[in-house]
């Protein structure tokens, strides 16, 4: 992985980091953590913790509610390669910014990912704190992750882009934990504003019973590089007006945090 001037690439450069640090591939599953969700990484055995300050191309900038650095490990019999905090769209405009973790991640040989993050529900009978599996996504920003990309493998194809298989098994670790876990669809928003009201009612209307400002540019990246997929979603807030919600952050995270505990069982169960 060098560049035409000789130099070594950052993903290459991330991985020789991370080799000296221990953390060596293959890993079966990638896992992100995403706004409140970091205790999840408590879950990992025998961490190997290494901050993405020494890994070039790894998010740099830090979102409050969100740590920065890869915590590796088993959980069970199964190698993990977590993610404590990602980088938004909304942080400096780059669509792409999870681009070199997510290379990293497939050179370490990871060939499924879950995603987590924490989002508005625009149904009534999902409330904060439910848990919800994405079964699919609308973005309809104009952004993606791939523009500007230049040969072909861009014009990724994103039927069952939340992979069926990886959905069933996630489904089948709540039923054995007595766990609900609701499938919606998930429409990507680039914040970090929240929307408005009537961004909410357009949602609920095209079909999307989830909002968020993340997970979206890194399925797509994820896709572009073959990894399998599947996203959860931490219920915290109703969308902006439905049932009297008026998200905020410092709710976003307290509320994931909190009801973070269901995640972590959820995915011990899966897991293990
Ligand atoms: N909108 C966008 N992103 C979010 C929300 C929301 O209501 N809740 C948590 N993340």
């Amino acid at each position: 992985m060098k560049s035409p001037s000789g130099m070594k690439s950052p993903v290459a450069e991330a991985l020789a980091n991370l080799k000296k640090w221990g953390v060596d591939g293959p890993f079966d599953y990638g896992l992100v953590l995403g706004t409140g969700l970091g205790p999840l990484a408590d879950l990992v055995e025998q961490p190997v913790i290494v901050p993405y300050a020494q890994l070039p191309g790894f998010p740099g900038g830090q979102v409050s509610g969100h740590s920065a650095q890869v915590v590796a490990g088993r959980i069970g019999a199964v190698r993990v390669f977590v993610m404590q905090g990602r980088a938004h769209y909304y942080e400096d405009g780059n669509a792409a910014i999870m681009r070199a973790p997510m290379e990293a991640m497939a050179a370490l040989g990871i060939q499924k990912l879950i995603l987590t993050n924490a989002a508005g529900s625009l149904r009534e009978d999902v409330p904060p704190g439910s848990l919800a599996l994405i079964a699919d996504h609308i973005n309809l920003s104009g952004v993606n992750p791939l523009i500007g990309m230049a040969d072909d493998r861009r014009f990724v194809p994103m039927v069952d882009a939340y992979d069926p298989e990886l959905r069933g098994a996630l489904q089948a670790a709540a039923a054995r934990t007595g766990m609900i876990l609701t499938e919606g669809v998930y429409h990507w928003f680039p914040g970090p504003s929240f929307e408005t009201p009537a961004e909410i009612r357009a949602s609920k209307m095209l079909g999307a019973t989830l909002v968020g400002m993340s997970t979206v540019p890194e399925v797509i990246l994820a896709r572009l590089m073959g990894l399998r997929v599947a996203a959860l979603s931490m219920v915290t807030n109703y969308g902006a007006g439905l049932f009297g919600g008026a998200p905020s952050h410092s709710e976003t995270k307290s509320v994931a945090a909190e009801a973070g505990e269901t995640m972590k069982a959820l995915l011990a169960a899966f897991f293990r």
